[in-house]
């Protein structure tokens, strides 16, 4: 074979090699496969495993076995991961703290309130706060309301006064637990069966569905149907790595991430209803439903979080979220 023509087959061949394999996406998260959040994951990889033709490959890793709480961010930002679906939370630290107002107490009666956010122009203005952080936000998934849990019955205000609750790194929950006279800590939420268990924290909030795959149940004695806040999500990817993409296969993802949108929100409503069943058969937690008045009252002694939250979260943008969810603060 003449010279010339062995080069460039050397040459090519290790392209051709190089152009065949397939693109990595990276999907670290925190919980459990189980849950809303990791059915969507799953969703997204089976979708965009199948429809990619080889371009693209997903890596879904959950329960934090890539990253944890606090090391997510920065790897996104890095490029060391790709995709991510932190809870809303979860940008404070990111500094981009608007996503906090999400955490503010009894804003959202429900599901069909947070979709008016989040399937509307603020989510959308939300999203576009992350393009400076080199993040593009692509969807918001569910998960469910925030209950109480403490190795004590949470039944009115009072019982918390003293008490040690893990909250995620927010500085609204961080107002949240403090209006209630509790001390809160930040941790992650790896972190926290240990914590419970250890007594290092004495109780905690979260969805049912996360506190029952975690196992929390089994450190708690009692569960406080509180429904006092909401956890969800936004799916983040890096934005230079998304942007670098062939528009072709952009396209195929995109459309992958919305059917897996829709399996993490069609699951979040029946995972919760199941794990709190669940929970309820496996006699390990006492749970406690509130009376109105005693609903009344946690809502009296949480409601001044509302104005406390304009330190750090724009005025207008928690009145765009009360005049679509019509929560009155008083
Ligand atoms: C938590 O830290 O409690 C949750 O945000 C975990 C999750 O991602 O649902």
């Amino acid at each position: 074979m003449p010279k010339l023509i062995a080069i460039a087959v050397a040459a090519v061949l290790p392209l051709a090699a190089f152009a065949q394999s397939p693109i990595v996406i990276k999907f670290s998260h925190v919980v459990a496969t189980n849950t809303p959040k990791g059915k969507g994951a799953d969703a997204f990889k089976k979708c965009a495993d199948e429809r990619a033709r080889g371009r693209a490959l997903v890596e879904v890793y959950p329960n934090s076995t890539l990253y944890k709480d606090g090391e997510e961010m920065n790897a996104i930002q890095l490029g060391a991961v790709q995709m991510l679906a932190p809870s809303l939370a979860k940008f404070g630290p990111l500094g981009v703290r608007d996503f906090e107002a999400f955490d503010l107490p009894y804003l959202f009666d429900g599901y069909e309130d947070v979709h008016k956010v989040t399937d509307g122009a603020i989510g959308q203005s939300l999203f576009r706060k992350l393009e400076a952080k080199g993040i593009i936000g692509l969807a918001y998934w569910d998960n469910g309301m925030r209950e109480m849990s403490a190795n004590k019955a949470l039944r009115t205000p009072d019982d918390f006064k003293g008490l040690k609750m893990r909250i995620q790194s927010s500085k609204v929950l961080d107002m949240q637990m403090r209006a209630l006279g509790a001390s809160p800590q930040a941790m992650a939420f790896s972190e926290v069966y240990q914590a419970l268990q250890t007594g290092v924290v004495d109780g905690t909030e979260n969805t049912f569905s996360n506190l029952y795959t975690q196992k929390m149940h089994e450190v708690q004695k009692y569960l406080t149907i509180s429904d006092h806040g909401y956890i969800g999500y936004a799916v983040i990817v890096n934005k230079p790595f998304w942007d670098g993409l062939p528009r072709d296969l952009r396209t195929t993802l995109e459309g992958c991430m919305k059917e897996a949108t829709k399996v993490a929100n069609d699951n979040a409503r029946k995972d919760n209803e199941e794990a709190l069943e669940a929970v309820k058969k496996s006699g390990r937690t006492q749970v406690i439903t509130l009376t109105p008045q005693e609903k009344a009252a946690w809502k009296k002694a949480l409601v001044k979080v509302h104005k406390e939250a304009e330190e750090r979260i724009p005025r207008d943008l928690i009145q765009s979220i009360y005049k679509e969810t019509g929560f009155k603060p008083d």
